[in-house]
């Protein structure tokens, strides 16, 4: 098995916890159009993009709406995502977390973030970590959203690695499957743990210093 030189982290689920912040917005907008959008439903929108979890909540209901009017409701729902942004702060990362990248960083590890979101950076900001990477692959850098490989390959080429080296940790079942795609281990987490295509499982991110 090959050796483990670098780990893309998924940010959301992973690092910080934005979901609920993700259920505020989407909520917003699943009232207005008479949607019952549930936590459980929230859930479904892991790792997948903003358009895409655009559809998922809209098959909720019987709404149908031009291509026109999708692209201002997710300008509309990520306006009210980014005013809730504010609110991290450092103390919103993991618990673990900084301690966990520091060691890694001390071991020679390199390390770099796959994440399917477009606010990738300013939420790193808002956590204090954008400075703890060596790359950033994230949704406004990516064409293709997970399940699909590209933010992974994108990133371990960034890292100057090839993919049999670098390992991914993802707390969504379409992260998983954009691992394996990638020809990745994974370290799953969260509710990803449930995947059966996970090399391993952790239920808390300085664990990770037991796989690598
Ligand atoms: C992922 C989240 O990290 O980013 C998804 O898990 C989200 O729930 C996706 O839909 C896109 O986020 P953003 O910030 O670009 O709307
Ligand atoms: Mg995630």
């Amino acid at each position: 098995m090959s050796k483990i030189k670098g780990i893309i982290y998924d940010l959301d689920g992973v690092l910080v916890h934005t979901d609920n912040l993700h259920f505020e917005a989407w909520s917003g907008i699943a009232e207005r159009l008479g949607i019952t959008f549930t936590a459980e439903d929230n859930n479904r929108l892991r790792g997948v993009s903003r358009m895409e979890s655009l559809d998922i909540l809209l098959s909720l209901g019987p709404v149908e709406l031009s291509a026109e009017e999708k692209l201002t409701l997710a300008t509309e729902k990520n306006d009210e995502y980014v005013r809730l942004l504010d609110r991290l702060t450092p103390g919103d990362a993991d618990p673990g977390v900084v301690e966990t990248l520091e060691v890694l960083w001390q071991w020679g590890i390199k390390q770099a973030i796959g994440s399917s979101s477009k606010n990738a950076v300013p939420i790193l900001k808002r956590i204090g970590l954008l400075d703890a990477f060596d790359a950033i692959a994230d949704g406004t850098t990516i064409s293709a959203s997970k399940p699909d490989p590209e933010v992974f390959l994108q990133a371990a080429e960034k890292l100057g690695l090839a993919p049999a080296d670098c390992i991914v940790v993802e707390d969504a079942f379409a992260g998983v499957d954009a691992a394996i795609a990638a020809g990745m281990r994974c370290v799953a987490i969260g509710d990803a743990t449930a995947h059966e295509g996970a090399t391993w499982t952790i239920q808390a991110l300085p664990e990770l210093l037991n796989v690598v």
